[in-house]
C-alpha cells in the first residue's frame, strides 16, 4: 500500500505546530517560568530552542522522510542490529507513557470547560478553588470518565487516516487555537497592571537563574518541541519529497515559541492585577487562574475559552503521540490502521486509567516517592526523552551518510538563509547537542 500523505504544505504546518504546542505551552511554561523568574527564564527557553531544539527537530525529519517509516522500522532500515535500534524503543515507550499522563490532564480541562460554565459553584479565593481542584481529582470516577472521553476524541480523529483525519482536524483547530489566544492576548494588555505582567515576562533578571532553572529551560525546550521520542521522524515519513525541513523546523519552534510567549502574555498581567503569585507551580492553571477569572468582568466566557484552548491544543499533541504507535504496528506488524488504532486507544485508556486513580484510590502506590502519574512522567520526559534526542542527534550528526543528510536538508530549501542555516545545524548535532541533552539527562536523574 502506498505510504499515506500530508496533502498541503499548510496541513504540515498545522500538524507540526499542532504536535510542539500542546500543554507544555499554555500549562508548563508559564508555571515553570513563574517558578523561575520570568524573563530570565524565557530567554533561556528561546536561546535553547533555537540552538539544540531546532537541530534535533530537524534530525528527526531527516530521518524520517529519508525512510519513509516510523521511528522502529526506520532504524531496523538504517541500522540493522546496531544499538541505534533502541530508539524504537524508547521511542515507542515514551509515547506510551507520556499518553498514560497527558490524557489525565487533557480530561482535566474538560471538566473544567464545565466548571467555568457552572461557575466554580460560586467559589472564588484561590484556597476555595484548591479543595475544589483536589476533590475533583482524587474523585475515582469523574477523571477517569473524563479521561476517557478525550481519547474517545482522539479515536474518532485517528480513524480517519492521516490527512483525512489528523490534518484536517488541525487544519481547523490550529487556527481556531491562535485566534482565541490572540483574543486573550488582547484582553491582557487592557488590565490594569499589564505592565508589571509583562516586565516580569520580558525582563530579564539574570540573578534569578540557578542552575537547576538553566536545565529546566533545556527540558522545558525538548518537551515543548515534541523532541525526543520519534513523534517527529513519524509525522515526516508523511512528508512529500519536497517539503523544505529546515523552513518547517525554524516556523514549528518560532510559533511554539510564539504560543508560550502568548501564554505568558495572558497570564502573568492577570496574575499581577489580582495580586497573586506567579510562582504557584503546576496548580496556576487549575486553581490560581479560575480564581482570577472569577473577578475579571466576563470572567465566566474568558474561563471557558481559556480551558477549550487548552482542550484543543492537548488533543492535537495527543494526535502526535499515538500516531508514534499506530505507525508502529502499521509498518512493523502489518496491522490494518484501524486495528491500530483500536489496539492504541485501549492502551491509551489501561495506563490513563491508572494515571487517573493515581490521584485517589491508587494514591498509595509509590515509587521512588512518586505516585503513578508522576513516575510516567518522569520515567518519559527525564529519561526515555533526552536518550531518545541524544541518540537521533549523534546518528544524523555522525553515523548517517553526510551526503544524503545535507541534500535531505537542503531539498527544497528555496531561501539563502535557511541552505545556509543547514551548516549550523550539523555543528550542532554533533558539537552541542549531545554534551547539552547529556547535562539534562543526568540532571534529570538527580546525578547532577
Ligand atoms: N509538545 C507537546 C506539548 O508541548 C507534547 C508532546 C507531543 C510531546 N508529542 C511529544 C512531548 C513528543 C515529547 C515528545 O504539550
Amino acid at each position: 500500500m502506498k505510504r499515506a500523505q500530508f496533502a498541503s504544505s499548510f496541513g504540515v504546518i498545522a500538524v507540526t505546530v499542532g504536535s510542539a504546542v500542546g500543554l507544555g505551552n499554555i500549562w508548563r511554561f508559564p508555571y515553570e517560568a513563574g517558578s523561575n523568574g520570568g524573563g530570565a527564564f524565557l530567554l533561556l527557553n528561546v536561546l535553547f530552542v533555537f540552538l539544540i531544539g531546532v537541530p534535533v527537530v530537524a534530525a528527526e525529519f531527516v530521518i524520517g522522510r529519508y525512510t519513509g517509516l516510523s521511528v522502529r522500522s526506520a532504524f531496523k532500515k538504517l541500522a540493522p542490529g546496531e544499538a541505534w535500534n533502541l530508539i524504537g524503543y524508547t521511542g515507542l515507550a515514551g509515547a506510551i507513557l507520556i499518553l498514560g499522563f497527558y490524557s489525565v490532564v487533557a480530561g482535566w480541562t474538560m471538566e473544567y470547560i464545565f466548571e467555568s460554565l457552572r461557575g466554580f459553584g460560586g467559589v472564588e479565593s484561590v484556597e476555595g478553588l484548591h479543595g475544589r481542584f483536589d476533590a475533583f481529582a482524587s474523585d475515582t470516577w469523574k477523571p477517569l470518565l473524563w479521561t476517557l472521553l478525550f481519547l474517545s476524541a482522539n479515536f474518532i480523529v485517528l480513524i480517519r487516516g492521516v490527512a483525512g483525519g489528523i490534518e484536517k482536524a488541525s487544519n481547523f483547530l490550529m487556527p481556531l487555537l491562535f485566534l482565541i489566544l490572540l483574543a486573550f492576548a488582547i484582553n491582557s494588555f487592557t488590565l490594569d497592571k499589564a505592565s508589571e505582567g509583562l516586565k516580569f515576562l520580558f525582563h530579564p533578571d539574570l540573578s534569578k537563574l540557578t542552575g537547576t532553572s538553566v536545565l529546566d529551560a533545556m527540558g522545558q525546550a525538548f518537551f515543548s518541541l515534541s523532541v525526543g521520542m520519534g513523534c517527529l521522524i513519524t509525522y515526516a515519513s508523511y512528508f512529500k519529497r519536497d517539503t523544505p525541513l529546515v523552513k518547517t523546523s525554524v516556523i514549528t519552534a518560532s510559533l511554539d515559541t510564539f504560543v508560550a510567549i502568548l501564554s505568558g502574555i495572558i497570564i502573568f498581567p492577570a496574575v499581577f492585577t489580582f495580586g497573586q503569585e506567579p510562582a504557584a507551580g503546576p496548580k496556576l492553571v487549575f486553581e490560581v487562574l479560575p480564581s482570577i477569572f472569577c473577578h475579571m468582568t466576563g470572567g465566566m466566557i474568558w474561563s471557558t475559552l481559556f480551558f477549550i484552548l487548552l482542550f484543543v491544543a492537548s488533543l492535537t499533541s495527543t494526535l502526535s503521540i499515538c500516531e508514534v504507535s499506530i505507525a508502529y504496528m502499521v509498518d512493523e506488524l502489518n496491522m490494518k490502521r484501524t486495528k491500530a488504532v483500536i489496539i492504541t486507544i485501549l492502551i491509551g485508556i489501561a495506563l490513563a486509567s491508572l494515571c487517573s486513580l493515581s490521584f485517589g484510590p491508587l494514591s498509595d502506590i509509590r515509587i521512588a516517592g512518586r505516585n503513578i502519574f508522576d513516575m510516567f512522567d518522569f520515567a518519559a520526559s527525564n529519561v526515555l526523552l533526552p536518550i531518545g534526542g541524544m541518540l537521533v542527534s549523534i546518528y544524523v550528526g555522525f553515523k548517517m551518510d553526510r551526503m544524503i543528510v545535507k541534500s535531505e536538508l537542503l531539498k527544497g530549501e528555496k531561501s539563502a538563509a535557511m541552505r545556509g542555516f543547514v551548516r549550523f545545524i550539523i555543528f550542532s548535532l554533533r558539537w552541542i547537542c549531545p554534551g547539552a541533552i547529556g547535562l539534562v539527562f543526568l540532571f534529570g536523574l538527580g546525578i547532577f
